[in-house]
């Protein structure tokens, strides 16, 4: 994980350092540094904790006209001031800042770096020994890192200054994600668009194992062998208010928030010229030739692909897996004949799930991504991309990317249905817009889900959520919503497996959320509760109109069976939000989280 910046140029680059990595905190939050590089040297400022404890630790009175900074998720070390980056050779000519995992460092420190004394215990550190001994061994500073590159084995984005060449960043990429930003006059470096757009909104993709020399004025790219690399940069579209609080307290809540807009947005992205839904013939063309669908996808985007995989059985009556992206490439299921592949990623840059695009697109097989970050690593390597139109996503714990992800997954079902003939009459454009309404309501009903919050969840240490069929799916998100930023331990479970263990865990008073959207296994899910219950359990029944009772405590709009985990997730979002702010955590900044989880 971790967020890297750079900056070249006329300006003093302390001010856009820190600014750019307040933005790429989602990315890390452990410790955090800056080097800025001027004439009388390298000044290095870091701290444990987050921006704000390295912002008052910066000497106001440097000045320098580059700079580079880094905000940490630590992974080899542990968070701590001198394992946070900026790196230092131990001459202290060059200095680095990195992003990713070295896998063979100590292997590297072992061959090359015997004699040196190294001062952090992080894998990073290698690179930069590296760069400073192959200089003192006679190579021009280009030359030594472009050897150190092709020593490092993992993933790396990394920016390096030289306090004996201040007017140059070197940047390299491999498996990371790393953006030069263009300007007039400077020049950037960033983890990614939102973190400079502040300053430009010109960018030039780097490709792996390319590397850059930025100076205020020029962008050199060049590949391991040295020679030029051309490419033309493009516009972000990233408006610079989407990234901002506004009114709100926190970024989780005015994401919850967005979700009709998010709704209607994606409706119109998918809407052709006619007024029906529509995506890109290769995609249909895609799906319609495989014999079965491998959704592959972590956490929440895990958790909507749960969804989906009934959407497209129940519409289009493709067969559909859904695997957990980290297991699956040492745990591969017997592939079907003609395999097509779905990777669902938020941020599209998680590692687990590029781990296994990369695998399948070695054995040849075709891959779509759903993503709401165009341009980004899983996005530009699948053979074709859907995006989720959401706007950007900061608050670590994921909302409005999940409802956007089942409302795609139901379009792909919905289109690829008819184009095979399967049109049963169901206008998904139209229950998408009864959806945004009943979004809307619930948004309104802020309060009612504080009360539950207030009253079931402040002291307990555990929670259970409970549902059938589609409730299920949904019980699973809204435990890991509550559990990653209240750190309640919650756990979702189908009504009928209760009985079959986890029941033993239920005691006086444990609250069990329980879900009951769908007709056919209202009277079930209801048993589970009268079960739990009879055990001393406080239940909390969420149902939908028409399904109701008596003893149910919040009573959704009514919207279609078939699209009800778009609704019924956004009360457990909003209880997971109060319990997490009444039990005094960082919603927006979980512990030991990050937003883009780029490490395997
Ligand atoms: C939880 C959450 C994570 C992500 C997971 C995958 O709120 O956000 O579980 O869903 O890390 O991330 P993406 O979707 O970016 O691949």
């Amino acid at each position: 994980m971790c967020g890297i910046t750079g900056y070249i140029g006329n300006q003093d680059s302390k001010e856009i350092l820190l600014k750019g990595l307040e933005k790429l905190e989602y990315r890390g939050y452990d410790s955090a540094g800056i080097a800025l590089n001027n004439d009388s040297g390298v000044h290095i400022f870091k701290e444990k904790g987050r921006i704000a404890d390295l912002r008052s630790a910066v000497d106001e009175r440097i000045f320098a006209h580059a700079g580079i900074g880094h905000t940490r998720w630590a992974t080899h070390g542990v968070p701590s001031r001198s394992n946070a980056h900026p790196h230092q050779s131990t001459s202290g000519r060059f200095t680095l800042v990195h992003n990713g995992v070295i896998e063979n460092y100590t292997l590297l420190q072992q061959k090359y770096l015997q004699n040196v004394s190294f001062q952090s215990d992080t894998d990073s550190e290698v690179i930069v020994q590296l760069v400073d001994k192959f200089v003192n061994e006679g190579m021009t500073v280009e030359e030594a890192i472009r050897k150190v590159l092709t020593l490092l084995e993992g993933s790396y984005a990394i920016a390096i200054i030289d306090s004996e060449n201040p007017d140059t960043i070197f940047v390299a990429k491999n498996k990371s994600p790393l953006l030069v930003g263009v300007g007039d006059g400077f020049n950037v470096v960033a983890s990614d668009a939102m973190a400079m757009i502040q300053v430009t909104d010109t960018y030039i993709e780097l490709m792996d194992k390319e590397m850059v020399l930025l100076k205020k004025d020029e962008v050199t790219i060049k590949n391991l062998a040295g020679e030029i690399v051309n490419r033309d940069p493009y516009k972000a579209e990233i408006d610079a208010s989407d990234i901002e609080k506004g009114t709100y307290p926190h970024y989780m809540l005015k994401e919850i928030d967005e979700q009709p807009l998010v709704m209607r947005k994606i409706i119109q992205a998918y809407q052709n010229e006619k007024g029906d839904l529509d995506i890109a013939e290769d995609i249909i063309e895609a799906v319609k030739e495989c014999d079965r669908i491998y959704i592959v996808a972590c956490g929440t985007s895990y958790h909507a692909g749960l969804v989906g995989k009934q959407f497209i059985e129940n519409m289009a009556k493709i067969p559909v897996e859904v695997h957990v992206a980290s297991e699956f490439s040492y745990n591969m299921p017997l592939l079907s004949e003609k395999p097509l592949f779905i990777f669902i990623s938020q941020s599209g840059e998680t590692a687990d799930s590029r781990a296994v695009l990369v695998q399948v697109k070695e054995m040849g097989y075709k891959a779509l991504t759903i993503t709401n970050v165009p341009g980004s690593t899983l996005s530009r390597e699948a053979n074709f991309t859907m995006l989720l139109h959401a706007g950007p996503e900061i608050a670590v714990a994921s909302t409005k990317a999940y409802t956007a992800q089942i409302a795609v997954l139901a379009i792909l079902a919905n289109v690829t249905a008819q184009s095979r003939g399967l049109n049963d009459g169901f206008d998904l454009i139209h229950e998408l817009g009864i959806i945004a309404n009943a979004m809307e309501t619930l948004c309104d009903s802020k309060e009612e889900f504080e009360k539950i919050a207030s009253e079931f969840l402040p002291f307990t240490r555990n929670c259970f959520f409970i549902g059938r069929s589609f409730d299920y799916f949904v019980c699973l998100e809204g435990a890991l919503k509550l559990k990653e930023i209240s750190y309640i331990q919650a756990e979702g479970f189908a009504g009928g497996e209760l009985k079959h263990g986890t029941i033993a865990l239920i005691e006086d008073g444990t609250p069990v959320i329980a879900l009951a959207t769908q007709e056919n296994v209202n009277w079930s899910i209801r048993g589970n509760v009268k079960e739990v219950v009879a055990r001393g359990a406080n239940p909390c029944i969420i149902s939908m109109a028409g399904l109701e009772t008596n003893d149910d405590r919040f009573v959704l709009p009514a919207v279609n069976e078939l699209l009800t985990p778009l609704i019924s997730v956004i009360p457990l979002q909003l209880i997971a939000y109060y319990a997490s702010l009444h039990r005094g955590c960082d919603v927006d900044k979980p512990r030991n989280l990050a937003k883009s989880v780029t490490v395997e």
